[in-house]
């Protein structure tokens, strides 16, 4: 994995932006495919991107966009909900048309539904070829995507519980806790893995743990993060602070 250490978030966000663009660009693809975290972190990424299409560098009205997770349960049009938050982030700013953004469906009224569109949402992924650069932040307790801790190191897109830690750590986006959704759908760590390109983005003391855990700790369950060692094609991109617990 590459590690790139850098000075300020604003610092993180141009640098990942220029993996991201060199990844997209790389891939040669008529319809690249660009896969989406929501979440601060790759607020400032974003900007970066928006302002390269509208330099003439980036050209996504092409492209297709997959967002790595959804709650369950929001009513539709949830401004909390990850497809408004994309619809506002990403297909507004970057010109990536509406009809081209890709979200996992959290609308089932039930398990079945739930898991048939879990397994619809891989097919898709399938269909557009595959994730050439998927972009990623990391939670404080090290999941990656909603792969809260004891996720399955292979798994595919699926319902999950959050974790308490991630229902509070989320509280900020709600007018409070009990507002927070208690389960997702969220691409699998196997999904992930799956993308040619993986382009993590961490900033702030609050995620040195998190980050020291997912980049020089075990390869293990108990931090979903740490699945990033394992690609051939993955670059994460920090400021000082929340590098500072690398050795
Ligand atoms: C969001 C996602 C999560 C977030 C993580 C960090 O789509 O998949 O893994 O990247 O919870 O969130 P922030 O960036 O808000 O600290």
């Amino acid at each position: 994995m590459e590690v790139l250490v850098l000075p300020t978030p604003a610092d993180v966000a141009r640098r990942a932006a220029e993996v991201v663009i060199d990844g997209l660009t790389a891939a040669r693809r008529t319809e690249p495919v660009l896969g989406l975290a929501t979440g601060s972190s790759p607020v400032g990424l974003y900007a970066e991107l928006a302002a390269a299409v509208r330099a003439g560098r980036l050209d996504l009205g092409h492209a297709r966009g997959f967002a790595l997770d959804e709650y369950v349960g929001l009513r539709v049009g949830h401004p909390q909900s990850y497809r408004e938050v994309l619809l506002r982030e990403v297909c507004g700013p970057l010109g990536l048309p509406v009809d081209r953004l890709h979200v996992p469906d959290g609308s089932g009224r039930d398990e079945d539904e739930l898991v048939a569109g879990a397994a619809e949402y891989e097919r898709l992924i399938a269909d557009a070829g595959g994730i050439d650069v998927q972009i990623l932040g990391i939670g404080a307790n090290g999941h990656l995507g909603f792969n809260e801790p004891g996720s399955a190191l292979s798994s595919r897109t699926r319902v999950k519980r959050l974790s308490d830690r991630t229902r509070h750590d989320n509280a900020r986006f709600f007018d409070g806790i009990d507002d927070v959704p208690t389960h997702c759908v969220t691409q699998g760590l196997g999904t992930v893995l799956d993308a040619r390109r993986l382009v993590l983005v961490a900033s702030g003391a609050g995620k040195a743990d998190a980050v020291a855990a997912a980049l020089e700790g075990p390869l293990s369950a108990s931090c979903p993060a740490s699945v990033l060692q394992w690609h051939a094609d993955a670059t994460a991109v920090l400021d000082e602070a929340a590098a500072a617990g690398l050795r």
